[in-house]
Parts: structure tokens; C-alpha cells; sequence
């Protein structure tokens, strides 16, 4: 029987990708096409994620995406940082997600941290696209602001296209050597055998709508069954990141991939000797941009449902572990869900 309460949730996307290539500029791109199109309140700063619902995307690709053809709520994006220190985050983030985004400048092409990402991405069988991005570096580049991919290559000249296109075919046959057949997207005709190449330029936006829509159409085709959770079910999540926060003490960053977490549910979380058992004392989201600055950086929330960023205030948190699991007890049986922590 289906529970009444069963949901689509927001599929999972991690940025991954080397030092500098742009990835936490191409999550801005969004952000800031969103509030070009008069969508400045849609797009929510999650705690480690940015949440795109789907009227958005479909604001910002045009014709590309048509919202009736999609019954997933949009995309949450997490961003990973590139340097080479913070491997277990990436790896965190890479776990996490359902689909991911692989960042790679069309210049630069395969770098360390690239590499990183893939074996990332293969070990946890995590579907990606390639953006290959900065394409406006190309010499003699005539951009054309957010527009979609094959408009701006019937803007350029022959000389420039050819440059990139040589830039995007090395790409593609460094992704060979890794082992993956690639090719340009709209040439892939089945993205579950090849992974799709999109040109995009986080700086004029050409090829942001391609890659949302590649995004959208991805995880409505290959994984909507595994987006169906029963929303209003104790929540499950990953912690991100142990941080000390001014006034409440050490907190989790988390995002969460199931179910609900409340205010003064009992959780348990992964930590570095034993399962920590603890309440959540207060959920807490990010300001919205334009009040980041006030005194107070976070809001109360009661709940939050998945997918979502959100930081958990608890005592007894110092142990916990960047990469462990949250879960709620509510009406489960807490020994078990102690047991189900300790083996994750
Ligand atoms: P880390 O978080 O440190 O791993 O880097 P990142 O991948 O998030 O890169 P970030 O977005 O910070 O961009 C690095 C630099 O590249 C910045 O100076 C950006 O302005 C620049 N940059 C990013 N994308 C583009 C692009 O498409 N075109 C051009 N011209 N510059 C870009
Ligand atoms: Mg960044």
C-alpha cells in the first residue's frame, strides 16, 4: 500500500571537479540567471546545497525544458570544494548524490583532482555529465549571454569553433583513457552507456540551459522510481561537515535524502567511537542572500523534509564525523536504529 504521504523528492546533484575550474561559479551562474528571471526568492541557500525547483529551470533553459514533461520538483545542488585537501569531502558529496556534474576547463582539461572525482564517481556508481566549461576563453570567442549551446556555436567563427571543438575532443578522449565512453550530448543517444559532454561558460552562461536540461531529463528518465520516499517518514541523511557555531555549540551540517527531521526528534549519529543518540535541539537555514550580513546568520525552522541542506544544533555532537549517517528514531525501534548507524 502506498503511503499517502509518498513524494518525489528533489534528486540529489554534486559538483565535483579540480581546483578553480569553475564550479562554485557555475552554482552562481544559476543563482544569478534565477534572480535575472525575477525568480530571486525561488532558488533557496541551503545549508552545503542550493535547491533549483523546476519552474526555475525551466525559466532559465526556455524552450529546452517544458515543465509539464517532469514531475521531479527540480535539482539540489551540493558544491565540493577542488583542492586536493579535502578529499573526504568530495568523496562525502559524491556518495551522497544521485547524479553529478564533473567540472572540467576546456583549457585545462584532465587535471589531479579530476581523476579523484572519476574514481570517486565509478567506485560509488554515481551517473555524471562533464560541463566543460570557460569555453568563452576560446581566442576570438563572441559570446552570447545565456543563451543555449547551438545558438552560440552558429554565433562563432569557424577558427573559434574549431579551437574549442579540438578542446572539448581532447576531453572526450581523456574520459575514454578513464574509461568511459563520452561523446558531445546531443550526439549520446543513451546516457546510461555514454556520458554526455556539455560546453558551458559559468561567466556568460552559454550552454547553462543544455546542462540544466541534461540534468532534469537524466534524473526524470534513469531515477525517478528511487526519488519516491514516503516524506513525512523519520529522516535519513549524511553529515557534511562538524562545525562549532557561535551560540549553539558544535552542529551538523547535513543533507538530508529521506523522510523528515524535527525539532526535538531523537537521532543517531555516526561518531568516532560509538553511534552518538542526542535531540535535535534546533534546525537551522541559512539567511536568505540579501540578509546574509544581518547579525544573526541562520533562521529557526520546525522541520525540514528531503532533499535539503540543513545545520542540526544537538549537545553532545563533538564526536560526530563529517560523512556519517543521521537518522531519526521517531517510532522505530531505537536499538535497531543504533545498530543500522553503527554498520553504515
Ligand atoms: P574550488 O572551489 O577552489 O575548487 O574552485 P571552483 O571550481 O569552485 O572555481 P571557481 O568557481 O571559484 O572559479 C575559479 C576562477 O575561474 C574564478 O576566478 C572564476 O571567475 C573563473 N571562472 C570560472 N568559470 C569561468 C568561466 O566559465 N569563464 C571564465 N572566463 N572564467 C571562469
Ligand atoms: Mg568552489
Amino acid at each position: 500500500t502506498r503511503d499517502r504521504s509518498e513524494a518525489l523528492r528533489t534528486p540529489i546533484v554534486a559538483v565535483l571537479g579540480h581546483v578553480d575550474h569553475g564550479k562554485t561559479s557555475l552554482l552562481d551562474k544559476i543563482r544569478g540567471s534565477a534572480v535575472s528571471e525575477g525568480e530571486a526568492g525561488a532558488i533557496t541557500q541551503h545549508i552545503g546545497a542550493t535547491a533549483v525547483p523546476l519552474d526555475t529551470i525551466s525559466g532559465i533553459a526556455g524552450s529546452l525544458v517544458d515543465p509539464d514533461d517532469f514531475d521531479l520538483p527540480g535539482l539540489l545542488f551540493i558544491d565540493t570544494p577542488g583542492h586536493h585537501s579535502f578529499s573526504t569531502l568530495r568523496s562525502r558529496g559524491g556518495a551522497l548524490a544521485d547524479i553529478a556534474v564533473l567540472v572540467v576547463d576546456v583549457n585545462d582539461g584532465f587535471q589531479p583532482q579530476t581523476e579523484e572525482a572519476i574514481d570517486i564517481l565509478k567506485r560509488t556508481g554515481t551517473p555524471f555529465i562533464v560541463a566543460a566549461n570557460k569555453i568563452d576563453t576560446t581566442p576570438g570567442w563572441n559570446p552570447q549571454d545565456g543563451e543555449p549551446i547551438q545558438v552560440t556555436y552558429d554565433s562563432q567563427s569557424d577558427r573559434a569553433r574549431s579551437r574549442l571543438d579540438e578542446n572539448l575532443y581532447e576531453i572526450i578522449g581523456q574520459l575514454s583513457d578513464s574509461g568511459f565512453s563520452a561523446d558531445l550530448y546531443w550526439r549520446v543517444q543513451d546516457f546510461q552507456a555514454n556520458v554526455g559532454v556539455v560546453p558551458v561558460s559559468a561567466v556568460t552562461g552559454e550552454g547553462v540551459p543544455d546542462l540544466l536540461t541534461v540534468l532534469m531529463g537524466l534524473s526524470q528518465r534513469y531515477m525517478k522510481d528511487q526519488m519516491a520516499i514516503d516524506v513525512e517518514g523519520p529522516g535519513a541523511g549524511t553529515v557534511l561537515e562538524v562545525k562549532e557555531e557561535k551560540g549553539f555549540g558544535t552542529t551538523l551540517d547535513v543533507v538530508m535524502y529521506d523522510g523528515t527531521i524535527r525539532e526535538g526528534d531523537e537521532i543517531v549519529v555516526g561518531g568516532m567511537h560509538e553511534p552518538i543518540v542526542t535531540e535535535v535541539r534546533a534546525l537551522l537555514q541559512p539567511k536568505p542572500l540579501a540578509e546574509i550580513r544581518t547579525e544573526k546568520r541562520f533562521d529557526r525552522v520546525d522541520s525540514v523534509a528531503a532533499a535539503a541542506g540543513v545545520k542540526i544544533a544537538a549537545p553532545d555532537l563533538e564526536d560526530a564525523m563529517a560523512g556519517a549517517p543521521v537518522r531519526v528514531i521517531r517510532d522505530r525501534d531505537r536499538e535497531a536504529v543504533i545498530a543500522d548507524v553503527e554498520s553504515e
